[in-house]
């Protein structure tokens, strides 16, 4: 395996702070960056000019390159008696928070904005979920010189990323926290373990799902991956721009209380069981993102009124083995020189 690309992004060790759309503020990334592995702003649901604006910042606090992580976008299809059904399955919460009636305002993809964004910007690295970038879109970011990364959660995705051009290939296991990139047919769950078993790449391969110590990490590095992607045990560092309830959560969790669940945005993604997940599982759900869109104001407001039991709580399997620290601190626990 070829591990010339990592060192040639100026990281010390394998290891990528995984890109959290909501959580990664740019002094997250840079202590990232200062610890020697690789940062990522998760610009998923950002304006073109707010990640024009983060990715500033983040120049600003470090010389090193960084990723930054943009949603691809897919076709959609506007049913506006899905979407009614589903902002109706949501009337109970807004009563009990407080919140207006009428539908919120649904986002449109800045997908395309970002990527001139990100172009202009000379980023070094653009990482990909939810699907892949098209052949006009890879040909124009690799002609700026960024190292593409796509994300599969089966060989069919890991084989489909290589082939548009991804320089590697994060393999997402059903462990993970966050959503789930998987862009072809039904969602299969595969583990992270089975994932590795079965990829036939030639490109690195960064592996991603439970990952939080040195034996997690050099068990990925032994079944064929290049580098390891941590999501969870970073996003309760002190440095992570995620809500503190969702730390003290994640901190306070013990073990098999996460869940696969749709109910927040309309695409499956990990997180601590609750309230909204149990009381929704039967409720209308609206495609991604609309969903997403429907359920912002709620989460918000829950956020505020510091109800737990409506958050989107992401975290993955391994969540409740997450510790206290600083990032520098979890990185000392992910090479094995802190236990
Ligand atoms: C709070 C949270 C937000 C996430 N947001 C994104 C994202 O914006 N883009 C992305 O590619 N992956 C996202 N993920 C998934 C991670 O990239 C990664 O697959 C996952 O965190 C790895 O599993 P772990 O949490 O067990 O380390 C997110 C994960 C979490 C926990």
């Amino acid at each position: 395996m070829d591990h010339s690309w990592w060192k040639a992004l100026d990281m010390d060790y394998p290891i990528i702070q995984a890109p959290m759309a909501g959580s990664t503020s740019p002094e997250f990334v840079a202590a990232c960056l200062d610890a020697g592995i690789l940062g990522s702003l998760g610009a998923g649901y950002m304006t073109a000019e707010g990640t024009r604006a983060a990715i500033r910042e983040i120049r600003n606090l470090s010389d090193k390159p960084f990723n930054v992580n943009l949603f691809v976008p897919e076709k959609l299809e506007r049913d506006a008696g899905v979407i009614g059904e589903a902002h109706r399955a949501l009337a109970p919460y807004r009563k009990e928070l407080g919140l207006p009636e009428e539908m919120p305002d649904l986002s449109e993809s800045e997908f395309s904005r970002q990527v001139g964004v990100v172009i202009d910007e000379r980023v070094e690295v653009v990482s990909f979920t939810f699907g892949l970038p098209d052949e006009d879109t890879v040909r124009r970011l690799k002609d700026a010189g960024a190292f593409l990364i796509g994300t599969a959660t089966t060989p069919e995705e890991a084989v489909e990323a290589e082939r548009s051009g991804m320089d590697a290939v994060v393999l997402q296991g059903k462990e993970a926290g966050g959503h789930r990139g998987a862009f072809i047919g039904e969602d299969r769950f595969l583990t992270l373990r089975e994932l590795l078993a079965g990829a036939r790449l030639t490109v690195p391969v960064i592996a991603a799902g439970g990952i939080h110590d040195a034996g997690t990490v050099r068990a990925a590095l032994d079944a064929g991956a290049s580098a390891v992607q941590v999501g969870t045990a970073l996003l309760v560092t002190e440095e992570s721009g995620a809500n503190a309830l969702h730390k003290e959560a994640i901190l306070n969790s013990s073990e098999g209380e996460t869940v696969i669940t749709n109910a927040f945005s309309g695409k499956h993604a990990r997180g601590l069981n609750n309230r909204f997940i149990e009381e929704m599982a039967e409720a209308a759900i609206a495609p991604y993102p609309i969903q997403n869109d429907l359920t912002k104001p709620i989460r918000s407001a829950a956020g505020k009124q510091g109800k737990t039991g409506l958050l989107s709580l992401w975290s993955g399997e391994s969540g409740w083995k997450a510790r206290r620290g600083k990032v520098s601190e979890i990185v000392r626990r992910l090479i094995g020189e802190e236990e």
